[in-house]
């Protein structure tokens, strides 16, 4: 008897066995389906609003202190972003301290033409007479092939800068934190500080206007016309981290090209962050948010890490409207204050630029 029950298969059993199993079987295609789309991850993150913890554990500020002091701090970093320049930039700055604002162009190797397209219009470096504007290309290795047209590129533009890592997505921090890293040794007088991808459209010149009062832009512009008023100068010291700010949550389901595990980050929120597309910061920011990076572990989304470094130093990210992380559609009248907007080919974006200098507003 028990060996026909053996050879029996499943679907010779007795009704409430095969129920049983029915039921079994559902029941692990429902638990797998929840952790393919992370339900099951949800149930075990953390609070992010309750004891947010992140390596380095501990205040900052005095090590930040010290750092910005040439002087050693008791404790020692614990991040570093090391890579050899191959192009490193070191007299973009020099002489000159009434740099008003750096352009740093996230750009992959192959993107040439949006290069091209950027050094014609917003990156242009004497777009203004009385505006000092620097723009360097923030690119890591390809291959071979890519790296002598790099070279021949450097040799007529002088702008790459170049440090030796992989040029890949999930290496986004370590261009973003180069970028930072150069801005920190090379430039660091200059005012204001601008971390851009290669496919936005820009408008420099709203951008030197969001800067003389970003709570009130645009509206202030249109005050200024009836009251006459100068415009104001935003402190040396203010801590500006501007651009469109998210408070967001993790993408838990295991499809997702964001997808994050509980081991990389265990919080159920971001902290609040700048989409990294287009973000501007004040020197004072900029400074502290790179020296804190010595002390906060390395995470792989440039946005996150830069709103953990933001956490990190209490700066709080300040939101524009103005700034479009998607692509804000087109037309003459509805980009009169925008300041960046995202999606843009080299062609389109030059067209939309040119047009948009004609009528007085990039
Ligand atoms: C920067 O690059 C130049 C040219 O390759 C080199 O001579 C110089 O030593 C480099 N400077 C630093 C600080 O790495
Ligand atoms: C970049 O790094 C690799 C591996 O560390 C090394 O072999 C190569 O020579 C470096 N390239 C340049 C241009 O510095
Ligand atoms: C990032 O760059 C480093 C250094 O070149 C490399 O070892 C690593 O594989 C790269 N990571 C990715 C995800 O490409």
């Amino acid at each position: 008897m028990k060996r026909t029950m053996q050879q029996h298969n499943v679907f010779m059993l007795p009704s409430s066995a095969k129920r049983k199993i029915k039921y079994v079987l559902l029941a692990l295609v429902l638990l797998f389906a929840a952790k393919l789309f992370g339900l099951t991850t949800l149930f075990f993150e953390k609070d992010f609003h309750k004891n947010f913890r992140y390596p380095y554990d501990g205040p900052l500020e005095e090590f930040i202190d010290q750092l910005k002091n040439d002087e050693k701090p008791m404790v020692k970093p614990i991040n570093f972003y090391p890579y050899p320049y191959i192009y490193n930039q070191t007299k973009k700055c020099v002489g000159n301290d009434e740099v008003r604002l750096v352009y740093l162009v996230k750009s992959a190797p192959e993107h040439f033409n949006r290069r091209i397209a950027i050094r014609e219009s917003w990156g242009f470096e004497k777009r203004f007479s009385d505006v000092e504007i620097r723009r360097v290309f923030l690119l890591g290795y390809q291959n071979k092939n890519i790296q002598s047209l790099l070279d021949e590129e450097q040799k007529k533009f002088g702008d790459l800068l170049q440090a030796n890592f992989t040029d890949s997505y999930f290496n986004n921090t370590i261009k973003t934190m180069i970028g930072l890293k150069w801005a920190y040794n090379n430039c660091k007088k200059a005012k204001y500080f601008m971390l851009t991808d290669d496919d936005y459209y820009v408008s420099t010149k709203n951008v030197l206007r969001y800067l003389r009062n970003p709570a009130n832009y645009p509206a202030y512009l249109e005050l200024n016309k009836v009251k006459r008023q100068i415009d104001m100068e935003l402190p040396d010291d203010v801590k500006l981290y501007t651009g469109f700010v998210f408070n967001s949550k993790p993408h838990r389901h295991v499809f997702s090209k964001w997808f994050v595990n509980l081991n990389e980050y265990p919080y159920d929120r971001w902290p609040p962050y700048v989409t990294a597309g287009a973000v501007l910061f004040s020197r004072s920011a900029m400074i502290d948010m790179y020296l804190a990076s010595f002390y906060t572990h390395h995470f792989r989304f440039d946005d996150i890490y830069l709103g953990l470094l933001a956490l990190k130093t209490h700066i709080e990210p300040f939101h524009s409207d103005e700034f479009h992380y998607y692509k804000k559609s087109y037309s003459k009248d509805d980009y009169r204050f925008t300041v960046a907007s995202h999606g843009f080919l080299p062609g389109e974006m030059l067209q939309a630029w040119n047009e948009q200098k004609s009528l007085g507003n990039a």
